[in-house]
């Protein structure tokens, strides 16, 4: 067993991470590469993902970019086999890129509910799949997948992305059960309020710029539902997906982790 500071360096191992643009994400590949991983971000925003990799390498880092679709089978397959190929090895994979959805059920039309099921949760499916593939005969390797503080807290409109993030719980305590004989950790994390864009509209005027005063009422209005009195940062939720990736969880699988401020507390 390695003493706690030494199960956090990642010299040498691969991360794979969706959503590598902006806010979660991105974190998580700033926060990876600084403690030595070599990151290889997909997102479907490929400036933005192009800015996170230069951020990296311009830090003394290795990071590349790759345009991903990932409501797209072939396009996470090669996001996935495209760093096995280059790196030699995939350590981690994070599948973290998702939407928001706010909707009553009653008004949620088809196209609207595939399109949430393909990004939020066939594509958290794709990415434990084409990690698996990879892992699986090297007999090691780290799957976190993003599911939500929305699994705890039912609420209107919450219906498709509370469903998704569910069914992504699901997904990730069942295939640590596959997974963990084979040397394989999968664990997810179940955010609150995480202040990135993804909650753009609570604090955006209608040409999309952010209103600094509006970020404050944002902030104000959900901090004061958790018991911490603030909402979350990208870096929270970073900071628990180092924790899951690294050896000083070695012997963690299978586990939901909530960095939601206490807004939440299941057992
Ligand atoms: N922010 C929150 O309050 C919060 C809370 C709980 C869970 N989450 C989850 O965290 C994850 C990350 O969200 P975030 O808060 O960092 O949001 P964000 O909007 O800052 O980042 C999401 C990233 O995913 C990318 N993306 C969207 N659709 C994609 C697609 N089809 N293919 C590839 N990339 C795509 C976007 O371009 C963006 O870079 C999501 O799964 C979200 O559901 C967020």
């Amino acid at each position: 067993m390695t003493n706690a500071v030494a199960g956090y360096d990642l010299t040498g191992r691969v991360a794979v991470l969706t959503g590598a643009g902006s806010g979660i994400g991105k974190a998580t590949a700033l926060t990876l590469a600084a403690v030595g991983a070599t990151i290889v971000g997909g997102d479907i925003d490929e400036a933005a993902v192009q800015a996170t990799a230069e951020e990296i390498t311009a830090a003394g880092g290795t990071a590349r970019a790759v345009s991903t679709d990932v409501t797209q089978r072939a396009q996470v397959d090669a996001l996935v086999d495209g760093a096995q190929a280059e790196f030699g090895r995939v350590d981690i994979m994070g599948n973290i890129a998702g939407i928001p959805h706010n909707k009553m059920v009653m008004d949620v039309s088809d196209d609207e509910f595939e399109r949430i099921l393909s990004i939020n949760l066939k594509s958290c499916f794709y990415g434990c799949q084409a990690a698996m593939r990879v892992m699986a005969p090297r007999g090691s390797g780290n799957i976190i997948n993003i599911s939500s503080g929305a699994i705890d807290t039912p609420a209107p409109t919450l219906a498709c992305y509370g469903m998704t993030k569910a069914a992504v719980a699901m997904l990730t305590k069942t295939l640590a059960c596959e997974a963990g004989p084979l040397g394989i950790r999968v664990n997810a994390l179940a955010p609150g309020v995480i202040h990135t864009n993804f909650s753009r509209h609570n604090f955006v005027d209608e040409d999309g710029n952010v209103i600094p005063e509006k970020v404050e009422g944002y902030k104000k209005r959900f901090g004061a539902m958790a018991p911490l009195r603030r909402v979350g940062e990208a870096q929270d939720v970073a900071n628990g997906i180092l924790y899951l990736v690294s050896d000083n969880a070695s012997f963690v699988t299978g586990q939901i982790l909530r960095p939601n401020g206490g807004v939440a507390m299941p057992w």
